[in-house]
C-alpha cells in the first residue's frame, strides 16, 4: 500500500472548495502515456493551474498501475522542476467495481470514481457508499454519478441520454457520503456527440434545478469535448476519415464552469489533437521513422490545446 500522500498529491476536496466558491472548473485530462503527462504538467505549471490526472480503467490495463504510479509521482517532480508547485490528483475515471477501486488506492491514487450509474439506483446507492466508507479511511475523495451519458466509455456503450433526476440528487448524497456527483445533462463521451443539423445544448436549467437541491454541493461533467472543427478538417486533410463530427460548445461549458461545476473532463479533444499533429508529420515526412518526431509535435499541440481550455474554458487559471 502507498499513500499518495507520499507521492505529493492531494485529494480532490479543497480544490473542489475553492473552485466553487471562485466560478471555474478544475480540468480532469486523461492520461496513458509520457507525452500526454509531460503536455498535461507544461501546460498547467505555464498557466498555473491545479490538475486532476485522470486514468479509465482501460487506460489503467495499456500502461500497467504500477507504471502509472511512478508516472503521476514523476508528474509531480516535473512541475517542481519546472517552477511550480501545482496542486495534483490522481483520479481514478469511471471506476467500475469496489475491487478497482480499492486496487487504485492501494497504488497510491488520491481520488476515485465509482460509476455504478448503470446500475438500478438501489444497487448504485449500495455500491457508492461501500467504496466511500473504504475510501475515506484513507482520506481518498469518491465520485458517484447519477444518470446515464450517451456515448462510448471502456466499450460501455449507450445510445441515448438518461439525464439526471434531480429530485433523486439530495438522497443519492446523503445516503453514499460522495464528495462530488457527475451528473448527465446532455454531454456525452466521444467525438461523436451530436449529429450535423442537431443543436448542440448541455441543459443548463437541470443543473441549475440539482444546485438548488444540493447547495454548494461539486458537480461534474464528463464528456466536455468540443471537438474543435480545425483539428478534424486537419486530421481528415492529411488522410484521416473522421465522420461529420459536433462536441459540446465552449461558451456553454464555461457557463457552466461559473456554477457548482467543479470539475470538467476532457480526453477526446486531446486524442485528436495528437492524431491531428501524427498525421501532419507523417505525411509530410513520409521519411520520418523516429517516434520523437511525430510524438514531439503531437505533445505540443496537446499543450496548447490543454492551455487553451484551461485560459477559456474551465477558468483556472493563476488558481494555486
Ligand atoms: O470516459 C471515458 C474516457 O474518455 C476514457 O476512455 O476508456 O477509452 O480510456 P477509455
Ligand atoms: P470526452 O470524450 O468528451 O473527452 O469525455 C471524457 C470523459 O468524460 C472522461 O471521463
Ligand atoms: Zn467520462
Amino acid at each position: 500500500m502507498v499513500s499518495y500522500k507520499d507521492l505529493g498529491l492531494v485529494n480532490s476536496r479543497e480544490l473542489f472548495k475553492k473552485a466553487i466558491n471562485g466560478g471555474y472548473a478544475i480540468p480532469a485530462f486523461n492520461f496513458n502515456n509520457m507525452e500526454q503527462m509531460q503536455a498535461i504538467i507544461q501546460a498547467c505549471v505555464e498557466t498555473k493551474s491545479p490538475v486532476i490526472l485522470q486514468v479509465s480503467s482501460g487506460a489503467r490495463k495499456y500502461a500497467n498501475q504500477t507504471i502509472l504510479r511512478y508516472m503521476a509521482q514523476g508528474g509531480v517532480e516535473y512541475a517542481k522542476e519546472l517552477g511550480c508547485n501545482i496542486p495534483i490528483v490522481l483520479h481514478l475515471d469511471h471506476g467500475d467495481s469496489f475491487e478497482l477501486c480499492k486496487s487504485c488506492i492501494e497504488y497510491g491514487f488520491s481520488s476515485v470514481m465509482i460509476d455504478g450509474s448503470s446500475k438500478p439506483y438501489e444497487e448504485n446507492v449500495e455500491l457508492t457508499r461501500k467504496v466511500v466508507e473504504y475510501a475515506h479511511k484513507y482520506d481518498v475523495t469518491v465520485e458517484g454519478e447519477l444518470g446515464v451519458l450517451a456515448g462510448v466509455e471502456d466499450d460501455v456503450k449507450a445510445e441515448s441520454h438518461t439525464y439526471t433526476r434531480p429530485e433523486e440528487v439530495e438522497d443519492f448524497v446523503s445516503k453514499t457520503g460522495v464528495d462530488s456527483l457527475a451528473i448527465s445533462i446532455g454531454t456525452s463521451h466521444g467525438a461523436y456527440k451530436f449529429k450535423p443539423g442537431q443543436k448542440p445544448e448541455i441543459r443548463l436549467d437541470i443543473l441549475h434545478e440539482i444546485e438548488k437541491r444540493i447547495p454548494g454541493f461539486p458537480i461534474v461533467l464528463h464528456g466536455s469535448s468540443s471537438v474543435p472543427q480545425d483539428i478534424v478538417a486537419e486530421i481528415n486533410h492529411y488522410g484521416g476519415h473522421l465522420k461529420d463530427s459536433i462536441g459540446i460548445p465552449e461558451d456553454q461549458l464555461r457557463e457552466a464552469a461559473k456554477s457548482a461545476v467543479c470539475k470538467i473532463n476532457i480526453d477526446s479533444d486531446g486524442r485528436l489533437a495528437m492524431t491531428a499533429a501524427i498525421r501532419k508529420v507523417l505525411v509530410e515526412h513520409p521519411e520520418e521513422f523516429d517516434p520523437r518526431k511525430y510524438l514531439g509535435p503531437a505533445r505540443d499541440k496537446l499543450k496548447q490545446l490543454y492551455i487553451h481550455k484551461i485560459n477559456n474554458v474551465l477558468g483556472s487559471n493563476d488558481k494555486i
